[in-house]
Order: structure tokens, then sequence, then C-alpha cells
């Protein structure tokens, strides 16, 4: 595998190439092994620390990242702001140099504000990994999300699932972009292995603009259901909704959810993912979500390599 320059911290898709995606996914499938081991470790990362730094509710990202740093052989913490001194009052800047103080050689931070994770990287020696900040990135939801879609389209037993190349595929990702860090993460990187990405959604739940994002846009999931060999599905961020965008869920559900009837219409062999959590009923019928081409629990499993792959190409491999 042919090593290509990594930045010292993964802040977003947008500083990556095609060649690093591709060697953070071929590094993804070599140690996607690791799961099926009688111990299911490497000490790749022995004697390094990983603190998950999370300002913001998770479960699929944080368990994650812990799971991937101890198959690594990493030890680990775990920062939650809400049981920390920041209910007191401390500052963003002296919490992050307050763990750093402790030792850890990558910091792995979610926060609501978007840009958060940039200014940490320059408050710290450790590597910084943006594990989602705002509505800005979620870089290792994209990686993990490429490797799945790889996987599930590619033969058995290729080294990296299709080569890494998404030529010729049509990705259609739903929903709720405005609130959406994985959608521009995921434009990105599917956009960077060669996919046609088009984005589907109310008007009001898009971006005032689209500047920068590779994407063509619809707003008719029907028109546009027949061609995608993809669709990704986004959840409603009603959390982050400062005024009403919508006239109901159920109006939602009607026009851009995955129900039963349009899961009949998806072209045979599409894929249908969604990065969790989930609202079922609203952008994903029950029913639909727990179905054999809804890729979601592969998400979350290629999770733990994915991330593997990056804290060991931050902590461990050549730059
Ligand atoms: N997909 C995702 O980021 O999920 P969590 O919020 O549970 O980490």
């Amino acid at each position: 595998m042919t090593e290509v320059a990594l930045p010292r911290h993964l802040l977003g898709i947008a500083g990556l190439d095609r060649a690093a995606i591709v060697e953070l996914l071929s590094l993804a499938a070599s140690f996607s092994e690791v799961a099926e081991r009688p111990i299911p470790k490497v000490p790749a990362l022995r004697g390094k620390t990983v603190a998950t730094v999370f300002f913001e509710p998770s479960t699929r990202t944080r368990l994650s990242f812990e799971s991937a740093a101890r198959r690594l052989s990493a030890d680990t913490m775990t920062f939650t702001a809400a049981t920390s001194s920041v209910t007191k009052g401390e500052s963003l800047r002296d919490t992050v140099e307050t763990i750093e103080a402790m030792g850890v050689d990558a910091l792995v931070v979610r926060h609501r504000a978007a840009g958060a994770p940039a200014l940490v990287a320059r408050w710290v020696t450790a590597s910084v990994v943006n594990a989602g900040d705002g509505a800005h990135e979620h870089p290792t939801q994209a990686l993990l999300d490429c490797y799945t879609i790889l996987e599930a389209l590619a033969p058995p037993g290729a080294e990296l699932p299709g080569g890494g190349d998404c030529s010729g595929l049509s990705i259609g990702i739903v929903g709720d972009v405005a609130h959406s860090r994985v959608a521009r993460s995921c434009a990105l990187a599917f956009e960077a292995l060669g996919a046609a990405v088009t984005l589907v959604g109310p008007r009001t739940l898009l971006p005032p603009s689209l500047e920068g994002w590779p994407v063509a846009v619809a707003s008719d999931l029907d028109a546009v259901l027949g061609e995608l060999d993809v669709v990704y599905l986004l959840r409603l961020q009603t959390e982050r909704m400062r005024q009403a965008r919508l006239p109901s869920l159920e109006e939602y559900r009607e026009r851009f959810g995955l129900t039963e009837g349009r899961a009949r219409r998806l072209r045979p062999g599409a894929l249908v993912l969604h990065p969790g959590p989930m609202n079922r009923g609203v952008e994903i019928d029950a029913s639909v979500a727990s179905e054999h081409a809804t890729l979601v629990t592969r998400q979350v499993r290629n999770g733990v390599p994915t991330r593997m792959a990056v804290l060991f190409r931050l902590l461990g491999g050549a730059r």
C-alpha cells in the first residue's frame, strides 16, 4: 500500500484528497480482521493515550473510537461535558489543556460549534480528530460510510472493497442537509471517490449556499428515487432547528421518508444507509430500517476498523 501524506489532525474530509481517503479505507480493510481474533487486539499503539472529549451526546462515535483505541492497545480517557467542570464554567481551552497535561497523544473532539476541533488543534500538541462539529463536518462517519458502500457492492475478498472506486454510482443524500455535518463530509468523500451526489430535500432543509458542495440538487424524492444506487437518509435534527422548517413530521415522511412504498420502488440492489440515530417512522419506516438492504448495523460495525485506521495513521504510521 502506498503511504500518502496525512496532516497531523483529521479535521474534515475537506483536507483529504482521493489518495488519502483510499489509503485510510485500505488500512480499515486490513484492521477489519482484528475483530475476528479470539483476543481482538493488536499492539500498534501500545503506550499511546487517546482521550474522547465530547461536549455533545453520542452513542456510536464515542464508543467506536474508544473500542478502536483499545483494539490498537492504546489507553483511553473519557471526558463528557455534562459531568465535568464545564458545568462550573471552565472554558474549552482550559478544558483541553487540562486533559492534555495528563498526557494524551490524541484528542477526539465533538462540539456543538463548527470549528471547535480546529481551535483545539491550535492549542494542543496532541493530534486532534473531529468527531462532529456543529453542522460542519463528521469525517470519520463519511469514511466508514464509504467503506460500507464499497464493501456492500464489491465481491468478497478484495483487499480494499471495490478498490476504493465509486465511479458510476449515483448517491442521493436525503433530508435535513442544513443541520447535518454528515451530509457535507459524505458529499465530499463520495465525490472524491468518483460518485455522483444529489442532495434531496425541501428548500427549507438545504443550506442557504451550496458553494463548494460537489452536488446536484433535487426537491422531489420520487422523481429521482429510481435512479439512485445508494439512498443515504439523514436524521431530522429537530434539536438544532431554531425555527419551524416543516409543516409537520407526517408531511415530511409523506414527501421524503423512505416508506415501505418507496422501498419497493428502489432500484434492484440499491443500498440504504443512515448514520443514526434514526427517527423510525419519520425519515425511514421501522420495517424498512430492519430490512437486509439497510446497512445501518454494518455502518456501526465498520466504524471500529475505520477509526482504528485513523488513529493508527495519526499516531502510529508515517505521516
Ligand atoms: N452517527 C453518529 O454520529 O452517531 P452518534 O451521535 O451516536 O455518535
